[in-house]
């Protein structure tokens, strides 16, 4: 077998998908080894699969491809995840429904309309700074903070306090802990919940503490969880903005289609094609509830198997000339979000907020350039950049 430097059982080495050569693996993979076993180590051992077709399959028969066990590989030494069969992302139907309807509508399509001007207003301010500043850092300057501040407006926060909050998950994010261990942010979560226990609201915090899930109330311990639920996840749409950003900026010609052809439609195909290059978030976990099999591989009743999105986004056989980042790539029919039941909740507002990203960086700048250090996050679970300098030029300058 002839896989570069890299083989299969590199897919939980963290520098391999730092580096970007796990793409060159996942290739490979697509290829020869669709459906491959992967031994017991630090992880517990799992099932990979790296084609469009069967990771798609897998997020829609959700009955043979269970999350209630957890949807993210951990090292076996923590044992199983904290929020299984609790939260949302980590429970079957009928729960899972009902956790979902609980909140969905602070997740609608009208409530991301109601939220348009604000979050534009936000949106345009965060790259005005940028600009001002000549550089800055891609995460921390834009990408988290348009982020943190998204999750914060929508679970009620304070607009006083959003930026507290963004320092605090900043942190947490960068330890690489659980944002439940770290003591200030959860403090800050507790007493919001007593206060909407007290005085209800319509974010979705009182909604995590107000409204029935098949009958009851949820536990305190419950909510907590299904918030740092969602603010764990969002950080996806964070990390999806900052790498988006740097893409625009070494592909300079694509940067200028876009503004070329902004009002001609080209922003609604970019929004689609910077999820798709960037797939912030790297896998999704399932457990088997049967023995099943894919690709003529048979995978057993409690194996874990991980669909690896951004190879399930450089598919050969769905995409054309999948390597090339290209916005008005149609169709487009990325997973970036997941499909099926446990389709991303927040997609609605990423997508808008990446629509009015790109929409303000049209109308505020006139060049994006890498300028200076970037490294990117080492993870197997997240990807993209830990900090990247670039500077922001501004329109008629
Ligand atoms: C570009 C941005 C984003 C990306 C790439 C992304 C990616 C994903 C993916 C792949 C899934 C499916 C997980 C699975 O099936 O196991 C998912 C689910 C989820 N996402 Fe996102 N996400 C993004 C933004 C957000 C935002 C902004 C929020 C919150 C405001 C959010 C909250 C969630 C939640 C709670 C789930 C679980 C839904 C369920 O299990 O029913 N995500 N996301």
């Amino acid at each position: 077998m002839t896989v570069s430097a890299c083989t299969p059982a590199d897919l939980d080495d963290p520098e391999r998908h730092a580096s970007g050569e796990v793409h060159q693996l996942w290739r490979w993979m697509r290829q020869h080894a669709p459906v491959h076993w992967h031994e017991p180590g630090d992880l517990p051992g799992f099932w990979s699969l790296t084609r469009y077709d069967d990771i798609r399959h897998a997020y829609q028969n959700p009955a043979v491809f269970s999350s209630g066990q957890g949807v993210l590989l951990r090292p076996t030494a923590l044992g199983e995840d904290p929020g299984s069969g609790l939260t949302m992302a980590l429970t079957d139907a009928p729960r899972h429904r009902a956790l979902r309807g609980q909140v969905a509508d602070r997740f609608s399509e009208r409530c991301a309309r109601s939220l348009a001007a604000e979050m534009r207003a936000e949106i345009r301010s965060v790259v005005t700074r940028a600009v001002e500043k000549g550089t800055c850092d891609v995460v921390h300057d834009i990408g988290a903070r348009l982020s943190s501040h998204n999750i914060a407006r929508l679970l009620g926060v304070e607009p006083d306090d959003r930026e507290q909050l963004l320092r605090w998950s900043t942190e947490a994010f960068e330890s690489g802990k659980p944002l439940t261990s770290h003591v200030p942010l959860m403090r800050y979560f507790i007493d919001m919940m007593y206060a909407r226990m007290e005085i209800p609201a319509d974010d979705a915090m009182g909604m995590f503490v107000n409204n029935e899930v098949q009958g009851d109330l949820l536990t305190e311990t419950e909510i907590l969880l299904g918030v740092e639920n969602l603010v764990g996840a969002s950080e996806n749409a964070g990390l999806s903005i900052a790498a988006g950003v740097l893409a625009l900026g070494s592909h300079p010609q694509q940067w200028q289609r876009l503004v070329r052809e902004r009002d001609g439609g080209l922003v609604r195909t970019a929004v689609e094609e910077v999820l798709r290059w960037t797939s912030s978030a790297t896998h999704s976990m399932r457990t088997a509830t049967v023995d099943t099999v894919v690709q003529g591989r048979r995978i057993a009743a409690g194996d874990r198997v991980v669909l690896w999105i951004p190879s399930a986004n450089r598919d050969e056989s769905v995409f054309t000339e999948p390597d090339r980042f290209d916005l008005g790539r149609q169709p487009n029919r990325h997973l970036a979000l997941g499909t099926g039941e446990h389709v991303c909740i927040g997609s609605t507002m990423a997508r808008h907020q990446m629509r009015m990203l790109l929409e303000t960086l049209v109308d505020l700048v006139a060049v994006i350039e890498p300028a200076g250090d970037m490294e990117p996050l080492r993870s197997i679970t997240v990807n993209g950049p830990a900090y990247a300098t670039v500077r922001l030029v501004a329109r008629g300058r």
